[in-house]
């Protein structure tokens, strides 16, 4: 089967813009969750990972035109400067001649929710001015798939243009997609990822009403989420883009370019259970899991570390416990690292997945694991068996990184990545 790498890396986050300065917070213990402005004070909850304001004016001036930063939508706009630096980072568009159109490159970028702060500007307009209130650019500006229209207009990518929004799943089901793109031929490289700008009081508003949001902890943010901790109370929103060059194996090797990992096995499943809650017993991320691990034919003995979905609500992140300890039974499970970066970065719903995508690619190239902020006591010892890697880094060498992602509708998926 043709092999599939990861050649490029590229992250606009709470902790940073940039691979290596959010990675490096990320080692460090570093929050990325805040209080949030005066735009939110109505709502219960108050905190959220926001992307920081000054890396994003250097970032986005220094790769995006003028006109881009006025007409392009922001989740759009973080795209196109994660993915410019992924495509940098690569080298591939440069090897492939700058600016020829790539009929054999694709592009796989989606979001969850899109851009709600121009729906709910575009009602307010409509009820004030009428049909005048609604802007030319208004369905260009909302639509899911134009992070990936962008991204490929911005570099010429003619192969398969594709955008999935399947809710927190959205970033990891773009790159199984991408990498399953690759492997039947349709492409031979692919910039694939995810990307949210959903910092708006009527989306976090949404999940307030849902009860899905942590609401005690506005006055001391950077303890609210708080992944498979006793007191987790629900998860942070978060926005941000990751974006990563995939490409054919022999391809990255003709052209020396750096390997980072190899994409060894996509799963997907549903629960077909509950709008917002997973199955107790974990079931559809247990099948998940499983099928990727089928898929890459790596056994579950391989596996060194999981970077869970585990966004800090009761229920998600005991189902996913209980789907690892099926997964890894026979296993001394205190011997397998398990932890979430959303303690330190919240959830950023459709970006969440391609985002921890990088960092579990990260962790398999630096054998460092990054922490799970603010566990200081698990819920139930005698049930939570992993190592959850507490508050602090851990380092050891990672052969293969299992990578789950699950969102609201009952959509489960999950990634193996290895070292080449
Ligand atoms: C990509 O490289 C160009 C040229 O070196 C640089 O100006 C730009 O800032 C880089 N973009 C990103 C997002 O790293
Ligand atoms: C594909 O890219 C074009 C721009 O080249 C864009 O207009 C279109 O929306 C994209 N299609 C999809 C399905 O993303
Ligand atoms: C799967 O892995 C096993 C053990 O490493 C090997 O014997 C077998 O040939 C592999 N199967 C496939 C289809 O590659
Ligand atoms: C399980 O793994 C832990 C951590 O590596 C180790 O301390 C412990 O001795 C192991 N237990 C058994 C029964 O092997
Ligand atoms: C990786 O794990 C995170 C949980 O920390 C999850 O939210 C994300 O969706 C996963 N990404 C992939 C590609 O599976
Ligand atoms: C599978 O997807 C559902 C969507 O309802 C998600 O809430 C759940 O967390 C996932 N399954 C598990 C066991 O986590």
């Amino acid at each position: 089967m043709t092999r599939v790498v990861v050649t490029g890396l590229g992250l606009v986050s709470p902790l940073g813009v940039g691979v290596k300065q959010a990675w490096n917070r990320l080692i460090a213990g570093k929050s990325g969750i805040v209080a949030l402005d005066e735009r939110f004070d109505a709502l219960s909850c108050r905190v959220g990972g926001v992307v920081p304001q000054d890396e994003w004016s250097e970032a986005s001036s220094a790769n995006l035109a003028a006109g881009e930063i006025k007409r392009v939508p922001l989740f759009a706009q973080y795209a196109m400067v994660a993915a410019q630096e992924a495509v940098n980072d690569s080298k591939l568009l440069a090897d492939a001649g700058e600016s020829a159109k790539h009929t054999d490159i694709g592009c796989s970028i989606g979001t969850g929710i899109a851009n709600m702060a121009e729906l709910a500007d575009t009602v307010t307009a409509f009820n004030n001015k009428g049909p005048r209130g609604i802007s030319p650019l208004f369905v260009p500006r909302i639509i899911a798939n134009m992070g990936a229209g962008h991204v490929s207009m911005r570099f010429g990518l003619q192969g398969p243009n594709h955008s999935v929004s399947t809710a927190c799943a959205t970033g990891a089901h773009s790159i199984g997609d991408a990498a399953n793109f690759i492997r039947l031929g349709y492409a031979k490289a692919m910039i694939a990822g995810s990307t949210e700008a959903c910092m708006h009081p009527i989306a976090l508003g949404g999940f307030a009403r849902a009860k899905s949001v942590a609401t005690k902890w506005n006055d001391s943010p950077s303890e609210a989420s708080r992944p498979f901790d006793k007191d987790r109370g629900g998860f942070v929103m978060g926005e941000g883009s990751a974006v990563l060059v995939l490409e054919e194996y022999e391809h990255a090797v003709a052209r020396g370019a750096p390997i980072y990992a190899e994409v060894c096995g996509y799963g997907l499943s549903g629960d077909a259970h509950h709008i917002t809650a997973p199955p107790d017993d974990g079931n559809g991320a247990y099948r998940a899991m499983k099928q990727a691990l089928k898929q890459a034919n790596v056994s579950a003995v391989k596996i060194d570390y999981v970077n869970a979905h585990a966004t800090s609500t009761p229920l998600g992140d005991a189902a996913e416990n209980a789907a690892l300890t099926q997964l890894f039974e026979g296993r001394n499970l205190s011997d397998i690292a398990v932890s979430s970066t959303k303690g330190a970065i919240g959830h950023l719903l459709g970006g969440a997945g391609s985002v921890e995508a990088l960092f579990t690619i990260k962790a398999l190239e630096t054998g460092d694991l990054p922490p799970t902020l603010n566990l200081n006591e698990l819920s139930d010892p005698d049930v939570f068996k992993f190592n959850f890697v507490p508050k602090e880094t851990q380092h050891r060498d990672v052969r293969y990184a299992l990578n789950n992602s699950f969102g609201f509708g009952g959509t489960n998926s999950s990634l193996l990545f290895g070292k080449v």
